[in-house]
């Protein structure tokens, strides 16, 4: 397909057809970030789970490829990681070393028992071509339910492999010397955080605090459903805390609940393994939706896409570590130069700085300095009664998003909102980067201390923008609009 239909997004990985939800299995082997994912290639609503696939040199460019994984007599494949296989430690390649992947086998039974089940398959072609471990599945426990998404990673300190599950309520954590055999360590979380929803796509990784590589914390990453009576749907958090090859012990109170994204369409995210060590980055992309409409959304061909590849870094500020996300520094490489501004001054009667720009994807990137506006911003996707607003509310020291007008948005009674998150100005700045593709809003406050990814619905002729701010001033430190290259 050329990818220009209505709202097909312009430069964030979208499949070619039919459904999307989690991304799965990233790992970087031989030069290619690989991308796998949740596929329903029947329809453009979840159905039996194969894992699609895509790979990329840059995180910015993707081709798409085969899908790697069908359901098979175990079941359909859910979500689950993937990892370099360097030494072998599986058997599977002979002495060399590939790609094994590991995900929940899913499958009902006559009497409509569910059973997940964790699986093994390998690649020794660099993803191409995939074959299932012989002796799947190779985790069962039939106590739960719920028992699903593994993610595997490599505990380099004891010389073994690591693994989360979430079991419904809780994470599983186990450890291994092959893949094959696992051994229970401890569980997480039954009495920690949110539980407005079931845990799902769980991912435990360590990260140094302020970049300094003396001093590392270990964060685990945690997915909460969509509950019925919760407006917000589908959701994310992630915990901090010290890991010590069986346990996981969360730093902060049992009760205290952190937003990994404070938008509503960021969830079942996790993690790149393999990175090289030379390169160092956490690198995190999530599955741009929300279980609570995800099937509604108004797209034709396709549904679903990827926000965009964000590097993940731990900042301590005040005493508080907060997970900080910045997109990857490859998606410069899209950029058009189209406005810079070093200076200047907003106010209700101010001239609008994007005066004559009429654009569909964008990124903007600026820095304020507080006066006596109370509310200051930009409208993005202007056009006949639409408008997406992504601003900072001054009198309640908050970053929002407002799509209730941002086009199509009648296809569940959640979907047109207005949501806020607390930001603190550092020294009177705020700082703004806002991504504008043709069905997603990607906003950054203060170099990513906190994100904001909301998924709007703007007819294709709502090209307009502009800076404004309310009953009062505010000073443009600087002020840089891009237009963004299709990576299509
Ligand atoms: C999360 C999830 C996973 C599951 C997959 C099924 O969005 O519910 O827990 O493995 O989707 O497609």
């Amino acid at each position: 397909t050329a990818f220009k239909e209505t709202y097909r997004p312009q430069f964030h990985y979208s499949p070619p057809t039919a459904w999307m939800n989690d991304p799965n299995g990233m790992v970087f082997y031989e030069g290619e970030y690989h991308l796998f994912y949740q596929y329903h290639p029947h329809g453009t609503v979840w159905g039996p789970m194969h894992w699609g696939h895509a790979a990329s040199a840059d995180l910015v460019r993707w081709e798409h490829h085969p899908i790697a994984l069908m359901p098979d007599r175990h079941g359909a494949i859910f979500s689950g990681s993937a990892v370099v296989d360097r030494r072998d430690t599986t058997g599977f390649f002979g002495g060399g070393s590939g790609l094994v992947a590991m995900f929940t086998h899913h499958a009902t039974d006559a009497d409509g028992a569910v059973s997940q089940r964790q699986s093994l398959a390998y690649s020794a072609d660099k993803g191409r071509t995939w074959t299932m471990y012989a002796g799947n599945p190779v985790l069962t426990d039939r106590r739960f339910a719920d028992f699903r998404d593994p993610k595997v990673f490599r505990d380099e300190a004891r010389d073994r492999w690591g693994m989360v599950l979430a079991a419904g309520d809780r994470i599983m954590i186990y450890h291994s010397p092959n893949m094959i055999d696992w051994t229970f360590g401890s569980e997480f979380g039954a009495n920690e955080g949110s539980h407005d929803g079931v845990w799902e796509c769980p991912d435990l990784f360590e990260l140094p605090v302020n970049g300094d590589e003396t001093r590392k914390k270990w964060v685990l990453i945690v997915s909460i459903g969509a509950k019925a009576d919760r407006p917000e749907g589908s959701r994310t958090q992630y915990f901090v805390g010290s890991f010590d090859g069986e346990r996981f012990a969360n730093d902060a109170p049992p009760e205290s609940v952190s937003w990994l994204d404070h938008g509503r369409d960021n969830y079942a995210g996790v993690t790149w393994s393999d990175v090289p060590e030379t390169d160092g980055r956490r690198l995190f992309v999530g599955w741009m939706s929300n279980w609570m409409y995800a099937d509604r959304t108004p797209t034709e061909e396709w549904r679903g896409a990827m926000t965009l590849p964000r590097e993940l870094a731990l900042r301590e500020a005040e005493g508080r570590l907060t997970l900080v996300q910045t997109p990857v520094r490859e998606l410069g490489a899209l950029r058009e130069a189209a406005l810079r501004l070093e200076g200047g001054w907003l106010d209700p009667t101010a001239a609008n700085p994007f005066e004559g720009f009429a654009l569909d994807r964008f990124e903007i990137e600026a820095e304020f300095e507080l006066r006596d506006a109370s509310e200051f911003g930009f409208a993005v996707r202007c056009g006949e009664g639409e408008e997406t607003l992504i601003g900072y509310d001054a009198a309640n020291g908050s970053v929002f998003i407002d799509r209730r007008r941002s086009g199509a948005t009648a296809f569940h009674e959640h979907f047109p909102c207005r949501h806020d998150a607390a930001l603190s100005p550092r020294d009177g700045r705020v700082k703004l980067r806002v991504f504008v593709d043709w069905s997603s809003i990607e906003a950054f406050a203060n170099d990513g201390e906190l994100a904001m990814t909301d998924l709007v619905f703007p007819a294709p002729s709502s090209r307009g923008l502009r800076a404004y701010a309310k009953n009062g001033g505010v000073r443009i430190a600087s002020l840089s609009l891009y237009r963004l290259q299709s990576i299509w």
